[in-house]
């Protein structure tokens, strides 16, 4: 059958996949109402289009950080992608090279910076997850820097694994065969598999839950790529990304795999991009699966998005294909969304193209009695 949405790969992923990648994939953090609430946002957020504008050319190109790319639709990192497909991370980055947009690397991913960037030319940014041991987080921003890695994507919500109860049933665990990549020689490659969540074990072992902003001024002091600070959801913290030196900010709440309850990222966007005062680009990710959803996104301020199950999905499905295809597809319906809306570039959506739940009531007719 053929695919004429993002939406489609993820039946075929399930059909695909071990059920513990598969549910590793799919699932939220324990009631999963923020995961299913990231999707349903959208829904809420209805267009306001202008007509009759000459829309027989569309820009949708733009630029991150000063670097241009076609499309304002970006790769999330998502961890360990060859255990959806062989190919992992190297068809994911080609696939963003071709698109000619940035591909966000993991930390846990089962390929290395250097591996990555062996692919060919691309913008690529590396995520970062905040080791105990700073010697492993010095010499792995080092290594990604030399790689030609252009930016650093702060994970700023993950002190603890989120409690994703499908990973503790299923005892989910990196299968042997594959290493986190990143960390292969420095021991830290593998998992080992625990009485609950091996990843959840992993993660109480390595990583640094005393984090603070003072961490983000010592990160910018090991290297000079900008940092994006991911997964800030609240005014107050949009500020003190700002004051603490951060390059723009990822209004993210990690695909809705750590804290539950917290609402979709589309309902955060705004607040984050009226405490930014336009001091540096916001970005979102969430939820996003059709080009109506970026366009949304963009009218609520944010300069881009990036997509994450959709691309492990894709690639459990189709490899690097798969993933062409799921970029194609959101910019083909984006650019859709653009014309029928009558924008022609990016700085032409404005707020004043949607209407959100929270805009003040437009005047309704007196009921008839
Ligand atoms: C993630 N995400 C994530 N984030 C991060 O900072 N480092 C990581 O290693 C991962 N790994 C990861 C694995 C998988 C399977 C998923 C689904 C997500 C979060 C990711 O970057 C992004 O915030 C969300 O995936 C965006 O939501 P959608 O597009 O999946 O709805």
């Amino acid at each position: 059958m053929e695919i004429t949405n993002v939406t489609e790969y993820q039946a075929i992923a399930k059909e695909k996949l071990p059920k513990m990648v598969y549910d590793y994939y799919a699932s939220g953090a324990e009631d999963q109402w923020t995961l299913a609430e990231n999707h349903n946002a959208f829904s809420r957020i209805l267009f306001r289009p202008r007509i009759l504008i000459d829309v027989s050319k569309i820009d949708m190109s733009t630029t991150v950080l000063g670097f241009k790319i076609s499309m304002p639709i970006m790769i999330a990192p998502t961890a360990m992608q060859k255990m959806a497909h062989p190919d992992g991370e190297y068809a994911t980055a080609r696939a963003a090279s071709s698109a000619g947009t940035i591909m966000t690397l993991s930390s846990w991913a089962t390929s290395s910076v250097e591996e990555v960037a062996s692919t060919g030319p691309g913008i690529r940014f590396f995520q970062l997850y905040v080791y105990k041991d700073r010697n492993v987080v010095a010499q792995l921003v080092r290594r990604a820097e030399r790689a030609g890695f252009k930016a650093i994507a702060l994970t700023v919500d993950t002190p603890r694994l989120g409690r994703r109860e499908a990973d503790i049933k299923n005892r989910f665990v990196l299968p042997p065969f594959l290493t986190l990549k990143n960390f292969e020689g420095l021991d830290l490659g593998k998992m080992d598999e625990a009485n609950d969540s091996g990843l959840a074990s992993y993660v109480a072992g390595q990583i640094d839950r005393t984090l603070s902003w003072k961490d983000v001024k010592w990160l910018q002091s090991i290297t000079s790529m900008p940092i994006l600070v991911k997964g800030v959801i609240t005014a107050e913290d949009t500020r003190l990304a700002i004051q603490n030196g951060a390059a723009g900010i990822i209004v993210s709440n990690h695909g809705a795999r750590q804290l539950d309850y917290v609402p979709a990222t589309i309902m955060a966007l705004e607040e984050v991009v009226k405490a930014a005062q336009g001091r540096v680009p916001v970005f979102l990710d969430g939820g996003v699966r059709r080009g109506t959803d970026v366009f949304k996104a963009l009218a609520l301020g944010a300069s881009g998005i990036f997509i994450g199950r959709p691309v492990v999905f894709s690639l459990a499905a189709e490899g690097e294909a798969g993933v062409r295809k799921v970029l194609q597809m959101l910019r083909d319906e984006f650019e859709l969304t653009m014309a029928l809306s009558g924008c022609r570039s990016l700085n032409e959506i404005t707020r004043h193209h949607i209407q959100t739940e929270w805009d003040a009531p437009r005047a309704l007719p007196a009921p008839r009695l």
